[in-house]
């Protein structure tokens, strides 16, 4: 657990009561903007993809502050040869943002995968070069910057330049002893 000014930061398993929270940042452009998916304009729609994407996944936690869901953050582990790294992702609802909830929550989640999860030597972040804020999160939380992905992928089907950010679990940065 982490604070923020006067309020605690934690993670927990998601539970299907959290939808509706959800769709907070589900539905919100402001954040859908540098992720994967699109903004859901139908509850069914975000509650679906809850059910079927976020539910079953393997590392899938919901940011908490004072217990209610105001964000998510999720570890993808790689298989086979590369099983040795894995890729964090997050989001906060927009009416929290700049409090210091995402860099928090990146610390925990690191902090936890490489503690539960033996093999895992790197945890890594991609990030669309014009993302700064998430940029500015994964230096707070001591990720190094690698270098920028030119066209690394397609965002909204665009090809997008992506800044690779890099935390080993040999870092002086990651706490095995703080508590998630
Ligand atoms: C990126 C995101 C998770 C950050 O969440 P947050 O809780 O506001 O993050 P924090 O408060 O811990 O830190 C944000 C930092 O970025 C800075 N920042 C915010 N907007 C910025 C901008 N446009 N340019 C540069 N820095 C910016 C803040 O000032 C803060 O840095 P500081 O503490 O040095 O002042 C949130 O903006 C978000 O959900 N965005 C949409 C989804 C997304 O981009 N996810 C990441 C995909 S890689």
């Amino acid at each position: 657990m982490e604070r923020s000014s006067d309020s605690v930061i934690s993670l927990r398993p998601l539970d299907i009561s959290d939808a509706d929270d959800f769709m907070k940042w589900y539905s919100d452009e402001k954040v859908s903007k540098f992720c994967s998916w699109d903004a859901f304009t139908t509850k069914e729609a975000a509650i679906e993809y809850f059910a079927k994407t976020a539910i079953p996944h393997p590392w899938y936690k919901a940011i908490c502050l004072s217990g209610r869901a105001v964000g998510s953050i999720s570890v993808t582990p790689f298989r086979g040869y590369d099983k040795c790294r894995a890729e964090i992702g997050y989001v906060v609802a927009s009416e929290y943002w700049g409090k210091g909830i995402a860099t928090a929550a990146v610390k925990m989640a690191a902090n936890s995968v490489f503690m539960e999860w033996g093999h895992l030597e790197r945890l890594e972040a991609l990030v669309a070069v014009e993302n700064t804020a998430s940029q500015r999160v994964l230096e707070k939380a001591g990720f190094t910057r690698e270098g920028v992905l030119r066209k690394y992928y397609l965002s909204k089907g665009k090809p997008t330049d992506a800044v690779i950010f890099s935390l080993l679990s040999t870092d002086p940065q990651v706490n095995y002893f703080m508590d998630a």
